[in-house]
């Protein structure tokens, strides 16, 4: 009797321990799907971040290129009408100068069509879950923000909260504005984040603040501004396609003024979905 009971208990443990192995494994595997998911949604966004960068970059080179080149132009086109009176009237002058006029034309119209894809906004919005949104972005800063000990204080975001934009760009917002905030905070004694949560029946206003050393005046009045930057690595990209993503989805992004002791906060508003 006290064998059989024996065989019985042993037995028993060993399912035991076959379920648990069988739920940790299931768990594991659950786990590194999550990872990959959110390894590919990263470079999704860095993606994107990268595309808007050259965006930027490349209306910015257009617009400088064009300055210079409509001065070539003109120069040309002034030899060109100068030349009969020159005498002798060298051979080839008047040849070269309208094969200048046309190229300096055909660059004009190659920065044009640059200028015009850089700017194009892919325009459409759709309803999104802000919540969703928000969390996604929050898990792609986690691992940092867990190792600085940054505190995040999140007010509950309603499920159904929805705001009109696009799901990877109003994240590229949120990741922009995040990352900045966790970079202020690097060796802050005790670095936190707060997060707020303003509605109205028409927009939807989010504001993330931290407790870094806040805006300098000068980063304050160029925040917007293309290849501003304080960081030895920085692009100073970050925040002028953060706002023009917010803009194309009809809304805003903006910074309180600096104030002394402040650290820094920025409001995105944004539409309500109907
Ligand atoms: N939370 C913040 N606290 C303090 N300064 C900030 C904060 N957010 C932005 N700034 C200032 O604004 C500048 C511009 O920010 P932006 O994100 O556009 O560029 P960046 O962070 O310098 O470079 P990147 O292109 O990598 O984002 C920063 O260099 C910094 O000086
Ligand atoms: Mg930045």
């Amino acid at each position: 009797r006290r064998a059989e009971a024996e065989r019985r208990y042993s037995a028993d443990l060993e399912r035991a321990v076959e379920e648990r192995t069988r739920a940790l494994s299931d768990e594991m595997r659950e786990r590194k799907a999550t990872e990959q998911r959110l390894g590919a949604l990263q470079a999704d966004l860095v993606q994107a971040n990268k595309l808007a960068a050259l965006g930027q970059i490349t209306a910015g080179v257009a617009h400088e290129v064009n300055q210079p080149l409509a001065t070539i132009r003109l120069l040309a086109e002034n030899g060109l009408a100068m030349l009969p009176d020159a005498r002798p009237a060298p051979p080839e002058v008047a040849g070269n100068l309208a094969t200048i006029v046309r190229m300096a034309d055909r660059i004009g119209h190659i920065t044009a069509e640059l200028r015009g894809f850089a700017r194009k906004a892919t325009g459409r919005t759709e309803p999104v879950k802000l919540g969703e949104a928000f969390e996604a972005s929050l898990l792609l800063h986690a691992s940092r923000l867990r190792s600085d000990m940054v505190r995040v204080i999140a007010p509950p975001i309603p499920p159904d909260l929805a705001v009109m934009g696009d799901r990877i760009r109003l994240e590229q917002i949120l990741v922009n504005v995040l990352q900045n905030a966790q970079d202020a905070l690097a060796d802050r004694p005790d670095p936190q984040i707060v997060v707020t949560l303003r509605q109205t029946a028409e927009t939807v206003t989010l504001s993330i603040a931290d407790n870094g050393p806040g805006l300098s005046p000068e980063a304050a009045a160029k925040l917007f501004i293309p290849f501003t930057t304080t960081k030895p690595d920085g692009l100073g990209l970050g925040l002028v396609i953060a706002h023009d993503i917010a803009r194309d989805f009809g809304g805003s992004l903006r910074a309180d003024p600096p104030a002394p002791g402040q650290g820094a906060t920025f409001h995105l508003d944004l539409r309500r979905a109907p």
